[in-house]
C-alpha cells in the first residue's frame, strides 16, 4: 500500500471534478469522514474502505455545526500534515479539508433533523449535535459522491443516524459499520483521549471495565437492566473526577431504553473525566 503521493484538496469543486473522473474512469470510490487528529482507530477504517473501494477519499473537516456552544470546537485537536501523512502510508487517494466558511457561507439554511434517533443518548445532553453531523455527512457525501462510506460503532448513534438518513433520502451509498479500535489497556481510541492527563487514566478505563463487567453479568444470567446500571454507575463513580451523563441500555436498532434483556441489547455511557467527555459502548448480547 501507498507509493503515490496523496492529493490534498481544499475546495468543493476541485473534490467535485476529482470525484466526477474517478466515475468516469470506473473506479468505486470508497470514503471515510473525520474531524482528523488521525488514531488507529480511523486508520482501521481507511483499511476497511480500501477493501470495498478502488479509492479511498478521507475527509478532514472539524465541523462547527456539531459543537454546541459551551463544547470544544475551538480546543478540538488539529495536525494536518501529520494526518495528511498518516493517510499517505495507508494508500489513500485523496485527503478533503473544505473551508468552514465555504461549508457555512453566511446566508446557510439547510439543515437535516431526524425525529426519533436525537430523542435518545448523547442527543439528550448535546441538544442540535446529531442535525449537525447529519447536515455535514449528507454535504460531504455531494461533494464526494462516494460509493461506500464507512463509520465506527464507536459512535454508534451517529451510525444509526447516518444509515436512517441514507435511506430516508434514497441516498445510494452503502454505509458500512467498522468495530471499534481501543488501546491495549481497553480505552476506546478517541481524538479527546489527548485532552486526558496521566492520573486521569483508571478513571477513563472505567468505562470500557463497566461494560465488560456488565456483558458478563448477562451472560451470567442478570436480566434487571437497573440492576446492570447501578453496577455500572458505581464502578466509574469510584474514580476521583468522573460525573455521569448517561448510563443506558437500550435496543440497538431504535435506541429506546429497555427494563430487561430479554433480546439484542447496547449498552451505551458518556462519562465526563475532568473536562474531557468520552463515549463508549457494547452489545450485551451476542
Ligand atoms: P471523528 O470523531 O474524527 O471520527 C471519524 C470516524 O472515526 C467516525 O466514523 C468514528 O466513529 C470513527 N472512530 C473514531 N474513533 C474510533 C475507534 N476507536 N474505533 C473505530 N472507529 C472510530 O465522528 C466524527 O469524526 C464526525 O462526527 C464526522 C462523522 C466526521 C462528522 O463531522
Amino acid at each position: 500500500m501507498g507509493g503515490d503521493t496523496i492529493k490534498v484538496v481544499h475546495t468543493i469543486r476541485d473534490m467535485q471534478s476529482h470525484s466526477r473522473r474517478l466515475r468516469q474512469d470506473g473506479q468505486r470510490i470508497g470514503f471515510v469522514p473525520t474531524m482528523g487528529y488521525l488514531h488507529e482507530g480511523h486508520l482501521a477504517l481507511m483499511r476497511l474502505a480500501q477493501a470495498h473501494a478502488d479509492a479511498v477519499v478521507v475527509s478532514i473537516f472539524v465541523n462547527p455545526t456539531q459543537f454546541g456552544p459551551n463544547e470544544d470546537f475551538a480546543a478540538y485537536p488539529r495536525d494536518l500534515d501529520r494526518d495528511c501523512r498518516l493517510a499517505e502510508k495507508e494508500g489513500v487517494a485523496v485527503v478533503f479539508t473544505p473551508e468552514a466558511e465555504a461549508f457555512y457561507p453566511p446566508n446557510y439554511q439547510t439543515y437535516i433533523n431526524l425525529e426519533a434517533l436525537p430523542r435518545h443518548l448523547c442527543g439528550v445532553s448535546r441538544p442540535g449535535h446529531f442535525s449537525g453531523v447529519a447536515t455535514v455527512v449528507a454535504k460531504l457525501f455531494h461533494c464526494v459522491t462516494p460509493h461506500a462510506a464507512v463509520f465506527g460503532q464507536k459512535d454508534y448513534q451517529q451510525l444509526a443516524v447516518i444509515r436512517q438518513m441514507v435511506a430516508d433520502l434514497n441516498m445510494d451509498i452503502e454505509i458500512i459499520g467498522a468495530p471499534t479500535v481501543r488501546e491495549p489497556d481497553g480505552l476506546a481510541m478517541s481524538s479527546r483521549n489527548a485532552y486526558l492527563q496521566p492520573e486521569q487514566r483508571p478513571a477513563a478505563l472505567s468505562l470500557h471495565r463497566s461494560l465488560i463487567q456488565a456483558k458478563q453479568a448477562v451472560a451470567a444470567g442478570t436480566r434487571n437492566v437497573s440492576t446492570l446500571i447501578t453496577a455500572a454507575r458505581v464502578e466509574i463513580l469510584a474514580h476521583p473526577q468522573t460525573e455521569v451523563d448517561y448510563i443506558e441500555i437500550c435496543n440497538p436498532v431504535t435506541l429506546d431504553s429497555l427494563e430487561t434483556v430479554t433480546g439484542p441489547a447496547l449498552m451505551a455511557l458518556a462519562v465526563k473525566v475532568g473536562q474531557t467527555r468520552l463515549i463508549d459502548n457494547m452489545l450485551l448480547t451476542d
